[in-house]
């Protein structure tokens, strides 16, 4: 037997005024995008942010159905709406902010694991990481300089 350790490493600002003036144009369209969240009944808003090597910013909010688990999180619908609309295009940075209306989050909130299966698609296929920052509505901001590092010993292609 053997034990292996798996090391992440993550970098915490203070608030966004800390992280580089590229990271806050980003959050702030993250917060712009949370403002178009359809939460009707969570209550819980979140919205995201992608920069892409082209240029372009996609922004995706989570969209909830009466039927709840036929809605979905903020940053499937900003990576799906990416890939239909710049297949060949990289991610180079996503921004995410997200908390309840009920009882404003300040600690910051990381990608669901799906959603983290779901950018990993992404980050394998492009083969260039993703800078990752993450937020609740007002408070710490947490950066990733990958998304391997939120979702160690990830499945992928490569063992299809
Ligand atoms: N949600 C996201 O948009 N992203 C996540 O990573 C976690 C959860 C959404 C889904 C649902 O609309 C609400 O937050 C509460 O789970």
């Amino acid at each position: 037997m053997k034990e292996i350790k798996i090391e992440s490493t993550l970098y915490i600002y203070d608030s966004i005024d800390e992280t580089p003036k590229n990271a806050q144009e980003l959050m702030e369209k993250a917060a712009e995008a949370r403002l178009k969240a359809y939460a009707p009944y969570s209550k819980f808003n979140v919205g995201v942010a992608l920069l892409l090597d082209n240029g372009e910013v996609i922004i995706g909010s989570n969209q909830e159905n009466a039927s709840y688990p036929s809605g979905l999180c903020a940053e499937r619908t900003a990576i799906y709406y990416k890939g239909a609309k710049y297949p060949t295009a990289k991610i180079l940075r996503m921004a995410i902010i997200a908390g309840s209306l009920k009882n404003p989050t300040t600690t910051p909130i990381p990608p669901c694991g799906a959603c983290r299966q779901a950018i990993a698609e992404y980050e394998v296929n492009q083969e260039a990481p993703i800078e990752i920052y993450f937020m609740g509505v007002s408070g710490k901001v947490v950066k990733s300089d990958s998304l391997a590092n939120l979702l160690p010993l990830v499945f992928d292609k490569s063992v299809l």
